[in-house]
């Protein structure tokens, strides 16, 4: 009998690292569910991209820190392909402020997003990875929960939380032969870092012993071999970031 496609849900799949990510993970001979806040650059061009490998790709919109609709886009997932393997929470946001000049609310939004919208989506998909005996989970942290980037407090708590969380759900659901790893990558050419102050810009890519940004698909090349090769990897951090924090 022919193997059944596996599936997989990439959050903030619209552009950046998920879009690479999303991408990749077709070429290595998955259907993906490509779930965003919003449809931005290029997604349907990505869609149409994976189609031609073979592959199925949908978009979802949802966004991650609202449960009722993370709820809604892994129905829609079993309902369209029936399973989800793999779940990668790469979906995340930055709204940098030295720590007195940050709002409440501006805290609040980044944790709800970046470590909140982890809880969600992972708690959604794990009854079915249980029912179907395994499943993948990468979570996508950053390297700022670890080197204390001035103006980053919401953001690096968020991040350090997801790598609490990542061990945690390792542990958790080990006995169900779910591997759940993260990876914290460094200074990553999107729009997020596109949108960096020029000065801060330079000097991080000063600071960087390659002296370039790294590219999308070099992220996705990494998460793909967690999915695809890293059966005996689990609870790990992985970094990813030109030597720039070892
Ligand atoms: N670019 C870097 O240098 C870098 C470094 C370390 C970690 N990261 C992390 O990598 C991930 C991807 O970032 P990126 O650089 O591709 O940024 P990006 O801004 O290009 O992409 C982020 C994506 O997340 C989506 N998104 C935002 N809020 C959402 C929500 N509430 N629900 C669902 N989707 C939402 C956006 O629409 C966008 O498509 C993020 O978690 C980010 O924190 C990025």
């Amino acid at each position: 009998m022919e193997k059944e496609v596996e599936t997989a849900i990439v959050t903030g799949a619209s552009r950046g690292i998920g879009k690479a990510i999303a991408f990749e993970l077709a070429q290595n001979g998955f259907n993906v569910v490509i779930s965003d806040i919003e449809k931005t650059d290029g997604c349907e061009e990505n869609i149409e991209n994976i189609d031609e490998l073979g592959r199925e790709a949908i978009f979802v919109k949802a966004d991650v820190s609202d449960r009722d609709q993370v709820e809604d886009m892994v129905e829609k997932t079993i309902e369209e392909f029936g399973r989800v393997d793999v779940l990668v929470n790469n979906a995340g946001i930055n709204i940098d402020k030295m720590l007195t000049n940050m709002a409440p609310e501006q805290w609040q939004k980044v944790i709800d997003v970046d470590l909140t919208g982890v809880f969600n989506c992972t708690q959604a998909v794990l009854p079915h990875m249980i029912q179907q005996g395994g499943g993948k989970i990468v979570n996508i942290s950053s390297m700022s929960a670890l080197d204390g980037t001035p103006g980053q407090a919401n953001y690096a708590s968020a991040k350090g939380g997801v790598i609490s969380f990542t061990k945690t759900i390792a542990m958790e659901y080990a006995q169900h032969n779910i591997i759940c790893n993260a990876i914290a990558p460094g200074f990553i050419k999107t729009r997020m870092t596109d949108e960096m102050p020029p000065g801060l810009f330079r000097n991080r890519l000063k600071e960087n012993p390659l002296g370039r940004r790294g590219k999308p698909e070099e992220v996705a090349k990494l998460v793909s071999f967690l999915v695809t090769e890293g059966d005996y990897i689990t609870g790990q951090l992985i970094n990813i970031n030109a030597g720039e924090y070892i």
